[in-house]
């Protein structure tokens, strides 16, 4: 297998579980270093152990994207990495709390608008030095770099029972749109991935987090759908490798050409988008 990713670091979000997990053992089989952050240190530290496992190696760096000096610990560990700059930022970590639009709490939307959107935005502001700043300093070429956002299919076409998490997952591909146009000059690309159902922490019938998951009947459903239109998964819903392997083309140098891009990968679910 030629490596892909050879010589790069990535910094990513989420890390600790699911999508983001898949990501670095995935980025990490392709040579990059990895920043593994999550607001979780011990499913953070698992990440580390597939990471090393795959034969390259990274740091663990807990924080919430939430909050900015977070964020900016974690660019900072990315650039001591790759000394002075990082290559891949992949903005993974989201969470959910659904509830129909006449039942939602101001939490529930604060919170969700908080870690997907603003979380984000965060990370991306945070890695302004690593990213666009040192970008401007390679006076002899600028080297290919790529931001990864995770939004939703919630956020092309909406969901019942999600307006918290559809309204931010819709901003983030408003602010990849903005980052593909402002940082495109410093060879800067920034692309957002829309998964449908993927089996991981956020859509399981049970998890550490009982305010996560996705109720039986309406997982039936969905699990119907899926089996029509889902390309032959077993269980009818995507894995977290399916996305890994697309935010493995975005962060990657086949994909120098593409910014501001909003991939749906939903199986072959593509008349709902
Ligand atoms: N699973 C799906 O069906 C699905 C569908 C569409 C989009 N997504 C998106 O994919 C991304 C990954 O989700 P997943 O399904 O792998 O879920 P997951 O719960 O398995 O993993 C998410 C990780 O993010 C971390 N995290 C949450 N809040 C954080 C914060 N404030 N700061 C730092 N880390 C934080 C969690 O600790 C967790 O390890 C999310 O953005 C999610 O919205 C998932």
């Amino acid at each position: 297998m030629s490596k892909l990713l050879d010589g790069k670091v990535a910094v990513i979000t989420g890390a600790g579980r699911g999508i983001g997990q898949a990501t670095a053992e995935l980025y990490a089989q392709h040579g990059a270093k990895i920043v593994i952050a999550d607001i979780d240190e011990a499913p953070a530290n698992e990440t580390l152990e597939l990471v090393k496992k795959a034969g390259s190696d990274g740091v663990v760096v807990t924080g919430n994207i939430c909050k900015r000096e977070d964020c900016d610990r974690i660019i900072k560990a990315g650039m001591e990495l790759g000394g002075g700059s990082i290559d891949i930022l992949a903005n993974i970590a989201g969470i959910t709390r659904d509830a129909v639009i006449h039942k939602m709490t101001e939490a529930e939307w604060d919170f969700v608008i908080e870690v997907n959107l603003k979380g984000t935005y965060n990370m991306i502001q945070a890695s302004v030095p690593a990213m666009r700043d040192a970008a401007k300093n390679e006076t002899d070429g600028m080297k290919p770099r790529a931001i990864i956002n995770v939004s939703s299919t919630s956020g092309v076409k909406g969901n019942a029972g999600q307006i918290n998490y559809a309204a931010a997952k819709a901003g983030i591909n408003g602010i990849t749109r903005t980052v593909a146009k402002e940082w495109a000059r410093f060879n800067i690309r920034c692309n957002s991935i829309a998964p449908g159902f993927i089996e991981t922490r956020l859509t399981s019938e049970v998890s550490d987090d009982p305010k996560l998951g996705v109720p039986e009947q309406q997982m039936q459903m969905i699990k119907m759908m899926y089996s029509q239109t889902g390309l032959q998964r077993p269980e009818g819903m995507g894995k977290p490798i399916d996305i890994a392997n697309l935010a493995l083309f975005f962060g990657s140098d086949l994909s120098t050409y593409v910014s501001g891009q909003v991939l749906v990968a939903a199986g072959a679910m593509i008349d709902s988008y």
